[in-house]
C-alpha cells in the first residue's frame, strides 16, 4: 500500500551508502502500529554488521553502529512527500505519515482493488497443493473435510498470494480396505445400489464395518467360526489376487463401486466450492512406480537383496551420511514385486515436478503419515531433485467428537454430510425466528451458509496440528472464535451500507479523515491495512490458521466499531463520508478474507 514511499526512501538510502562507501544489506520494512500516527519502520543492523565485519568505519559495536547510520541517514532524508516525519531510534528509522493520509490511503485502496485486494504480485514459482484424497470406498467424515477445507484454504492462499498454483487430490482407490468391501458386496449386495450419491457411498462405508465385523478375529471363537472367518479371509484374498492379475470381472466390479465414491467426493468437494485442477489415482501410479525401483538401483541410491532373498530397499540415513537415526531404511519393492505406499509416493512426485513443473509441493495429510512422507521427500533429494528442499506435508490431527474418538472400522464416524444437514437445521430453526421476513427459498440458502461457515471455521481456527473435538453447538455460536461471527460482521457492514442508500445518501469518491479518529476507527483502520501482509505471511508458512485469526480479529474490531461509533446519525458530513467509507471497506476486507477461508459473506442473516 505504501510501496511508493519505501521505494524512494530505498533509492535515497541507496544513493547515501554507495556515496559513503556503506556495506548497505537489504532494506526490510514492518509496519508501525498506531502509536499516535502509522508508520513503517527498517532497521540497520545487518548493515552495520556487514561493515564491522569488513573492519571499515568507526569502531563501533553493531547496535550503536547501526544508530549511527540511522541518524546519517535520516539527516540526508530531507523531507518526502506524504510523510509526516522521520527518526532515528535504536537503530531503527521510523517513518511516519499523517493520521488522516494513512487512513484515507488504506480505505482508498480497499475500495479501489475491491475483490482484490490483498492480491499479492505475481509469483515466478508454481505450487501444488495435494488435498482431498480420502481412500475410495469408505464415505466423507469429518476428519476427511477437516484436510479438504485446509487444502483448499491453503490454496486460495497461495494462489492470491501471486503463485500458479495447482489443486490435486490423490484418491487411494486400491490395497486391501477396497477389495474388503469389494468382497462383501459381491458375497451378500450383489446387483444392489442405493439410490443417490451419499447415500451409496454411506452404504460402502457400512459394507466396510459389517465385512471387518465378519473377517475379524473374536473372542471366544468356536472352531466353526474360525474356520468360517477363514474361507471368507480365502475369498478376499482370492478376489485380491485376481484384482492384481487384471480379472476383467473384479476390475469391472472395482471400477463401479469405486466411481459410487467419486461421486461422492465429488459433490461433496462441490458443496465446498473446491475445483479440482488434476486428479491422480494410487491405482495408475503402481506400474509407473515399478519403474522407478530400477532406475533407483542403477543409480545405487536403492539395494536389491532380493538376489539374496530380500527386498528392494533404501538405506536413507546411511546414503544422506547420518549417523543418527532418522529416516531409516525403508522397503520400496517387496519379495514377491509387488510396490508400497512409499514406491507409489515417489512415482507421483515425479510426475508432479516433471509433467506438472511443479517447483513447491505441498501434502495435506494426517499428521500420523508425516515420517513416511519424510522418507518419501529424503529419497526424492537423493534422486537428485531440486524441489525436495520445497516439499512440504502440512499435517493435520485428528478430528473426534464429543462422544469420543471416530472408527471407520466400527463404523463409528460423523459423516460429513450428515453434520452439515444438522448444522443446516439448526441453523434454519432460529432463522425462521429471527428473520421472518427473508423469505423461505432465501433462507435455506443463507442458513446452508451459515451452517458451512460454522463448520469450516471451526477446522480452522485450532492449529491444524491439534486434534480437535469437534461440537456442533459451539461451532454455530454466533460469539466468540466461529465463522457466523464473522459472516455476522459482514451482514452488519452491509446493513449500514443499505439504510445509507435507503436514505438517498450516497458516498463521495474519496474522503478525508482530517478529525479526531474514535480508537474503534483507528483499530478498524489498523487491521484493514494489515490485510495484504498476513496473506502473504499466511501463504508463505502454509499457515492458514494466519488468516483465520486474522479474520476473526478484523471481525471484532468491526463489530466494536459498529457498537460504539454511530456512522449514519454523524452530524458533519463530511465525517459521515468518511465514515461510511470506512464501512465499505471493512466489508470488502471482510468478504475478502471470507473468501479466502473458503466462507460465503452472505448480505443477511
Ligand atoms: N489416501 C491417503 C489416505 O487416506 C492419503 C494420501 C496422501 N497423499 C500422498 N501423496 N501420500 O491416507
Amino acid at each position: 500500500m505504501f510501496q511508493k514511499e519505501q521505494q524512494l526512501i530505498e533509492e535515497k538510502i541507496k544513493a547515501f551508502c554507495t556515496a559513503n562507501d556503506i556495506a548497505l544489506a537489504e532494506l526490510k520494512w514492518q509496519p508501525i502500529p498506531f502509536s499516535g500516527e502509522w508508520g513503517f519502520a527498517t532497521s540497520f543492523f545487518q548493515t552495520a554488521a556487514n561493515e564491522a565485519k569488513l573492519g571499515k568505519g568507526s569502531k563501533l559495536p553493531v547496535p550503536q553502529k547501526a544508530q549511527e547510520i540511522a541518524e546519517q541517514v535520516k539527516g540526508q532524508l530531507g523531507s518526502v512527500e506524504g510523510i509526516s516525519h522521520i527518526e532515528a531510534v535504536k537503530g531503527y528509522l521510523n517513518v511516519y505519515f499523517k493520521t488522516s493520509d494513512y487512513a484515507r490511503r488504506v480505505v482508498d485502496e480497499v475500495l479501489t482493488s475491491g475483490a482484490d485486494f490483498g492480491r499479492g504480485a505475481k509469483k515466478s514459482e508454481t505450487v501444488m497443493v495435494e488435498y482431498a484424497q480420502p481412500n475410495t470406498h469408505h464415505s466423507f467424515h469429518v476428519g476427511h473435510a477437516r484436510n479438504t477445507i485446509l487444502g483448499e484454504v491453503l490454496a486460495r492462499l497461495v494462489e492470491f498470494a501471486g503463485f500458479e498454483t495447482i489443486r490435486a487430490s490423490y484418491p487411494g482407490d486400491l490395497g486391501l480396505g477396497v477389495i474388503t468391501v469389494m468382497w462383501i458386496y459381491e458375497k451378500l449386495y450383489k446387483g444392489q445400489e442405493p439410490e443417490g450419491v451419499h447415500e451409496r457411498g454411506q452404504w460402502l462405508a457400512k459394507l466396510y464395518v459389517e465385512a471387518t465385523a465378519l473377517l475379524e478375529k473374536q473372542e471366544n471363537e468356536t472352531p466353526e467360526q474360525t474356520a468360517q472367518r477363514e474361507a471368507y479371509d480365502a475369498e478376499r484374498r482370492e478376489m485380491y489376487r485376481k484384482w492384481d492379475a487384471g480379472d476383467e470381472t473384479v476390475r469391472e466390479l472395482w471400477r463401479v463401486t469405486r466411481e459410487w465414491s467419486l461421486e461422492e467426493l465429488r459433490e461433496i468437494l462441490h458443496m465446498l466450492d473446491v475445483k479440482m485442477d488434476v486428479w491422480f489415482y494410487e491405482s495408475e501410479v503402481d506400474e509407473p512406480s515399478k519403474v522407478i525401483v530400477d532406475e533407483l538401483i542403477a543409480r545405487d541410491i536403492a539395494t536389491d537383496e532380493r538376489p539374496n532373498g530380500g527386498a528392494v530397499i533404501v538405506k536413507i540415513d546411511e546414503k544422506l551420511g547420518l549417523t543418527k537415526e532418522k529416516y531409516r531404511t525403508n522397503v520400496i519393492l517387496r519379495r514377491d514385486g509387488t510396490t508400497l505406499y512409499l514406491t507409489k509416493d515417489l512415482a507421483l512426485a515425479k510426475v508432479k515436478f516433471e509433467q506438472y513443473h511443479v517447483d513447491r509441493s505441498i501434502y495435506v495429510v494426517d499428521v500420523r503419515q508425516s515420517l513416511h512422507l519424510q522418507q518419501a521427500f529424503a529419497i526424492l533429494k537423493l534422486w537428485g531433485f531440486p524441489q525436495a528442499e520445497k516439499c512440504h506435508h502440512l499435517g493435520y490431527g485428528f478430528v473426534s467428537l464429543p462422544e469420543g474418538a471416530m472408527s471407520a472400522r466400527r463404523g463409528r464416524v460423523a459423516l460429513f454430510k450428515e453434520v452439515y444437514d444438522e448444522a443446516v437445521k439448526r441453523v434454519l430453526s432460529v432463522e425462521a425466528e429471527k428473520s421472518a421476513n427473508i423469505p423461505a427459498g432465501e433462507r435455506v440458502k443463507i442458513a446452508s451458509q451459515i451452517g458451512l461457515g460454522a463448520l469450516v471455521y471451526s477446522m480452522l481456527s485450532v492449529d491444524n496440528n491439534k486434534d480437535i473435538v469437534f461440537d456442533i453447538n459451539e461451532a454455530l455460536s454466533f460469539d466468540g472464535r466461529t465463522g457466523p461471527y464473522i459472516q455476522n460482521a459482514h451482514v452488519r457492514a452491509n446493513s449500514i451500507l443499505k439504510k445509507m442508500q435507503v436514505s438517498g445518501f450516497k458516498f463521495q469518491a474519496s474522503g478525508s479523515f482530517d478529525y479526531e479518529l474514535t480508537k474503534h476507527e483507528i483499530e478498524l483502520i489498523e487491521l484493514i491495512s494489515r490485510f495484504p501482509q498476513t496473506v502473504e505471511q499466511a501463504a508463505n508458512e502454509y499457515r492458514p490458521l494466519v488468516m483465520a485469526a486474522y479474520a476473526y480479529e478484523l471481525a471484532n474490531a468491526f463489530h466494536s466499531f459498529y457498537h460504539a461509533v454511530n456512522v449514519l446519525q454523524t452530524e458533519d458530513e463530511s465525517i459521515r463520508n468518511a465514515r461510511l467509507r470506512l464501512v465499505s471497506a471493512a466489508k470488502q476486507a471482510i468478504a475478502n478474507a471470507l473468501r479466502l477461508l473458503d466462507i460465503q459473506a452472505p448480505d443477511v442473516m
